[in-house]
């Protein structure tokens, strides 16, 4: 009966070991339950967790182009600098009167529904990872809900900035084990753009606008979400906020006047808790799980400076080829990124990847999630 104690769960996830597992499992408990330790039970009801995997993406980019060179014409700069320092070329705007992140945040539900011929009415739960919500309340998720016809849906937005995706990936997955809930939309969407003072040099050729969402589903093949570390640490607020327009200082013609309604960041703080942030969570992550580089497909890494990403890819051991990379046209798209890359690169991921998902954000907020690719998409 001990035997079961060493398969060393989740390195092996292959359907007929999981099922092997479980009946010896049911043996254990229906022979001899009382002999097994506080940590052996802790392992066994682990290892019936249900398996929770990402089934559809979506991904939506407005369509003007800020790219470096207008940018030249609005501020001090010049594109070697930009590209030199942060690796984006260009970003994407959305213009027009009225719209907000929840009309982003609409086209890549409305493409998941359809893409699996899913009724609306099937989704249990959506939520929306933003820091430029619609409006103070009512939340972008319900907005999104509503005009996507999610008319059996909750939903709630949650913020944790650029690693927002990430926190409402795994809170998602943990709606599913729950066995309450069977179809959960993740929305990771910014309207920077609204945010960002195009007169400050330092922070307005970050960033860009999109949205990226997933569906999740119950898996029976043992693929999904397997792990995830997720921290967060208030040291972070002083080197990247907004000042104004929250509880503590409220809309005022005097924060208007002093710009504090626009994101400020201290770069080079934040860089710095970036790359260690990032590159060790990847790193912890692969430890804890025994995964080597070559058990790697792909990083999925949050797009904020192409050098932070190349410092996480080092530590992990991958090479570029490994690494998806879109800061170039994007540039920073907080919530957006990683689900943006998943879509862009939907048909090249394969049913059995190992996908480690890492990202570092305001707050600070950082993680990295490892996901087993559930599915093949037709060419
Ligand atoms: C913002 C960032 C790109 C700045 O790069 P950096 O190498 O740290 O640059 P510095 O801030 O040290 O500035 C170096 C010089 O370039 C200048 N500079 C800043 N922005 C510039 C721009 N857009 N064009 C030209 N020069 C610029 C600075 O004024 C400074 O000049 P000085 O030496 O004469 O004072 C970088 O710090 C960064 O990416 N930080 C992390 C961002 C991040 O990850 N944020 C979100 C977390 S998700």
């Amino acid at each position: 009966m001990y035997a079961i104690m060493v398969f060393g769960y989740p390195k092996f996830q292959n359907y007929d070991f999981l099922i092997a597992k479980n009946q010896i499992i049911e043996k254990a408990f229906s022979i001899n339950f009382t002999c097994l330790s506080k940590r052996q039970v802790f392992k066994i009801s682990y290892m019936q967790k249900k398996q929770v995997a990402i089934t559809a993406v979506g991904g939506y980019v407005p369509d003007y182009v800020l790219s470096n060179q207008i940018l030249e014409t609005m501020i001090d700069t010049n594109d070697e600098w930009i590209t030199t320092r942060t690796g984006v070329k260009e970003r994407r705007i959305l213009k027009g009167e009225g719209l907000g992140s929840s009309d982003m945040g609409v086209e890549t539900v409305k493409q998941i529904l359809q893409k699996r011929n899913i009724d609306p009415l099937e989704i249990d739960c959506l939520i929306c990872t933003t820091v430029t919500p619609d409006m103070v309340f009512p939340a972008t998720a319900n907005i999104i809900a509503y005009k996507t016809g999610l008319k059996n849906a909750f939903g709630f937005d949650l913020g944790a900035a650029c690693s927002g995706f990430l926190f409402g990936l795994t809170t998602a997955a943990s709606l599913i084990e729950s066995g309450r809930y069977k179809k959960v939309i993740v929305v990771g969407v910014d309207k920077m753009s609204a945010i960002v003072d195009y007169s400050d040099r330092t922070t307005c050729i970050l960033f860009g606008d999109a949205a990226g969402a997933v569906l999740l589903e119950e898996n029976t093949e043992g693929h999904g979400i397997l792990d995830s570390l997720l921290r967060v640490d208030g040291v972070g607020c002083q080197h990247l906020h907004m000042k104004a327009g929250g509880s503590v200082k409220p809309a005022s013609i005097e924060t208007v006047m002093a710009k504090e309604h626009f994101v400020y960041q201290e770069g080079q703080s934040v860089f710095k808790y970036a790359v260690k942030g990032m590159a060790d969570i990847s790193y912890e992550l692969m430890q804890k799980n025994n995964l080597t580089a070559d058990d790697i497909a792909w990083l999925v890494p949050h797009q904020a400076n192409l050098r932070i990403i190349d410092a996480t890819a080092n530590r992990m051991g991958l090479p570029a080829e490994k690494v998806m990379i879109n800061i170039q046209k994007y540039g920073n798209t907080t919530s957006a990124t990683i689900p943006l890359c998943l879509w862009e690169w939907e048909k090249q991921l394969k049913k059995g990847d190992n996908l480690i998902l890492a990202a570092f954000g305001g707050g600070f907020t950082w993680g990295a999630t490892w996901v087993k690719w559930a599915y093949n998409t037709p060419a």
